[in-house]
């Protein structure tokens, strides 16, 4: 049965009040449409993503994860044109449905991201449903009505519905599967006679419903709340760090502060990991059993080994950290950072482009930039890296168990070799070669009494 998902992400969204398309506003890291998209089988022929508004912001998003390999399955892009409501954004697909040979197509909303990836199998290897959800507050949803024999007979949007019909509390989610067969003529017939002057796809719904039999399946509300407004939004972010963060916990994880902590939706903890208060982790990342992430800290993608301390504060973009290191507090790891096993990075170090050899030291106040250090090899607090020179990168190269003196810049291109010595508040600028010691550094003068006579020269001025 070959299955072609169509999800819609025309919209403006206009309840959002961005410059945003809706549907690239992220819970936990993750844009809502990529959730989407990632609740999607693998088995699919193909998933349409129907885009207009922000269009060019959508399918650089797109790119980006097709080309980091998120996505489960093929994603192509139609362009609704003006959008004129869900069931114009479906019509929109019709012809490339045809063209791959669609028999059964699964809408879903790009607005929709909790929507669990086994809802959306059961919808895919269905002859006909549609999600619905019971609320206690339905505003904003389609209300469903049904017939005596429980059929689906009409969906009335909130915008035109009565008074009685609004109290009813079974409501649309948005997502369904139908026969392409039954649904291309309905498409056709539908027509703009509504209150938002649009053509709904909930209309075509109905009328496929009349000829083949559509099943109303009930799911959880908060797997089918949609992202119209900021404090949708929010609500949204809260559900899934709940349903993340005590997933986690029955897999060994411990939060000092579960509420505070936010966990995206491709990271991946191991037992006895320790997330304390305010942490955020996000992006696709793995981080080793017995690792501490300390408070406050941001992580965005990269690699965390085992039994490591992430402590307060720091922040890491894309870092590789290998096992038993420290990091932090108030560290930050930038791209292209990998720390082999036991490294220590301390205070207030920034590191780029960088890789620290097993054992490296680098623990107070320093900038390492394009550069690799061998094993064991100290920095000292206040090292510049100087790796700009106003129009390029260079590299440093640093051999084992070097120790390079406090507050010394290191002139790139520069080697230094192995257990080779940087006297503190040198400026080297030229490669040191194994086991020698490199120092620059005027003459020291010391005038005897000197202070007090600079003292009395001060005051004689007044
Ligand atoms: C829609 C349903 C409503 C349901 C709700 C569930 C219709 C008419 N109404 O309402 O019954 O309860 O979803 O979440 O279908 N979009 C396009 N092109 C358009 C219009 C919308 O691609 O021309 C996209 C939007 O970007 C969004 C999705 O379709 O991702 C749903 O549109 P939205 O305007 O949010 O519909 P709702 O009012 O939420
Ligand atoms: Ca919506």
């Amino acid at each position: 049965m070959k299955t072609v998902a169509v999800i819609l992400a025309a919209g403006l969204g206009t309840r959002m009040k961005s410059r945003i398309p809706k549907v690239l506003h992220p819970i936990l890291g993750d844009p809502s449409l990529l959730w989407v998209l990632r609740s999607l089988p693998e088995d699919l022929a193909s998933a349409l993503v129907v885009v207009h508004h922000g269009k060019e912001q959508v399918i650089i998003a797109l790119e980006g994860w097709q080309s980091g390999n998120l996505l489960p399955c093929a994603v192509q892009v139609v362009d609704q044109g003006e959008p004129l409501g869900t069931g114009h954004a479906v019509r929109a697909c019709e012809a490339e449905l045809d063209r791959l040979g669609a028999l059964r197509v699964v809408i879903l909303s790009g607005d929709v991201p909790l929507i669990p990836r086994e809802t959306v199998a059961r919808l895919s290897a269905s002859k006909g449903l549609m999600l619905a959800m019971e609320l206690k507050d339905p505003g904003g949803y389609g209300r469903i009505q049904r017939n005596a024999d429980g059929s689906l007979a009409r969906i009335v949007e909130e915008k035109d519905a009565t008074p009685e019909e609004r109290s009813i509390s079974l409501v649309n989610g948005g997502a369904y599967a139908l026969p392409w067969a039954a649904l291309k003529p309905a498409l056709h017939r539908l027509d703009t006679r509504n209150a938002q002057g649009e053509l709904y796809l909930t209309d075509a719904v109905v009328d496929v419903a009349s000829q083949h039999p559509i099943d109303i399946g009930i799911e959880p509300a908060e797997e089918l709340a949609g992202m119209n407004s900021r404090a949708d939004q929010a609500a949204l972010q809260a559900s899934a760090q709940a349903r993340i963060n005590a997933a986690w916990m029955t897999e060994g994880v411990s939060f000092l502060q579960a509420g505070s902590a936010l966990i995206g939706p491709r990271v991946v903890l191991s037992p006895d990991v320790v997330v304390e208060p305010g942490a955020r982790v996000e992006g696709s990342i793995r981080i080793g059993p017995g690792t501490h992430i300390g408070q406050g800290s941001v992580i965005t993608g990269g690699e965390i080994g085992s039994d490591v301390s992430i402590r307060p504060y720091s922040v890491l973009e894309g870092a590789k950290v290998g096992d038993h290191s420290v990091v932090g507090p108030f560290a930050r790891l930038r791209e292209g950072t990998e720390l082999q096993a036991g490294v220590h990075v301390g205070n207030f170090v920034e590191t780029k482009q960088t890789l620290l050899r097993s054992g490296v030291k680098a623990n107070h106040l320093a900038y390492l930039g394009d550069a690799e250090v061998g094993e064991n090899t100290n920095v000292g607090a206040g090292v510049i890296f100087c790796n700009y020179d106003g129009l390029r990168k260079h590299r440093t190269r640093i051999g084992r168990d070097a120790f390079i003196g406090s507050d010394s810049q290191l002139v790139a291109p520069l080697a230094i070799g192995d257990g080779a010595v940087i006297a503190a508040g040198s400026t080297i600028t030229e490669n040191v070669p194994a086991q020698a010691l490199a120092i620059t550094r005027p003459a020291l003068t010391v005038k005897e009494a000197g202070a007090l006579r600079y003292w009395e020269k001060l005051k004689n001025r007044q």
